[in-house]
């Protein structure tokens, strides 16, 4: 069976923890317990393939980021979450994407490589990512349309959904688009 590693970031409090604990043990907390970092790991069937995703939950909150980029050089596949209610968290999209390209572009990879995967030798690899604006079950503090959550995924080539967390929407189907994106690769 294929296993992938996959990386969930975003700021603190947009719901990484929720959104992970909903896709693996079905279950939603409203309590706010800032995350270190969590591992969990989930069989998933995706288009009649079996995969084992290791999913690795990181810390949104900035004194705890120290070991980020160790994550982000490790994922196969990134969600990246902003909360649809703070503006703030979506502001953040495009960095998080730039950081995760910087991490696994930092290694010198040699040119045949990237030839076998298509690139020039100036490229950067581009890792399978998606966006999710959490939150939609707070439809009056939203801060963030839709129509400006799918602009941004347009303006990057990233695929989006939105979500909640504690209703369950879209919340399988983030985790299943990512694993086809990897599968892509
Ligand atoms: P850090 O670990 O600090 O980076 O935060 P996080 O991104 O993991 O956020 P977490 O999942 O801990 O959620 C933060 C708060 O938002 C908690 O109080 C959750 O109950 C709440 N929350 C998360 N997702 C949702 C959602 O979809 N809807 C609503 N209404 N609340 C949510
Ligand atoms: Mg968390």
């Amino acid at each position: 069976m294929s296993r992938h590693s996959i990386v969930i970031v975003g700021e603190g409090g947009v719901g990484k923890s929720c959104l992970t604990l909903q896709f693996v043990h079905g279950k939603f907390a409203e309590s706010y317990d800032p995350t270190v970092e969590d591992s969990y790991r989930k069989q998933v069937t995706v288009d009649k393939k079996q995969a084992m995703l290791d999913i690795c939950d990181t810390a949104g909150q900035e004194m705890y980021a120290a070991y980020q980029d160790q994550y982000y050089k490790s994922g196969n596949g990134f969600i990246i979450v902003y909360n649809v209610t703070d503006r703030m968290t979506f502001e953040r999209i495009k960095s998080y994407r730039d950081r995760i390209i910087r991490a696994k572009n930092s290694e010198e990879i040699d040119a045949k490589t990237k030839k076998a995967m298509g690139l020039e030798p100036d490229q950067d690899i581009i890792p399978p990512m998606v966006v999710v604006g959490n939150k939609i079950d707070l439809d009056n503090s939203r801060q963030v349309s839709t129509q400006e959550g799918q602009n941004m995924s347009k303006e990057l080539g990233i695929p989006f959904f939105e979500a909640s967390a504690k209703t369950n929407v879209n919340v399988t189907e983030s985790f299943i688009e990512l694993v086809r994106q990897i599968r892509k690769t």
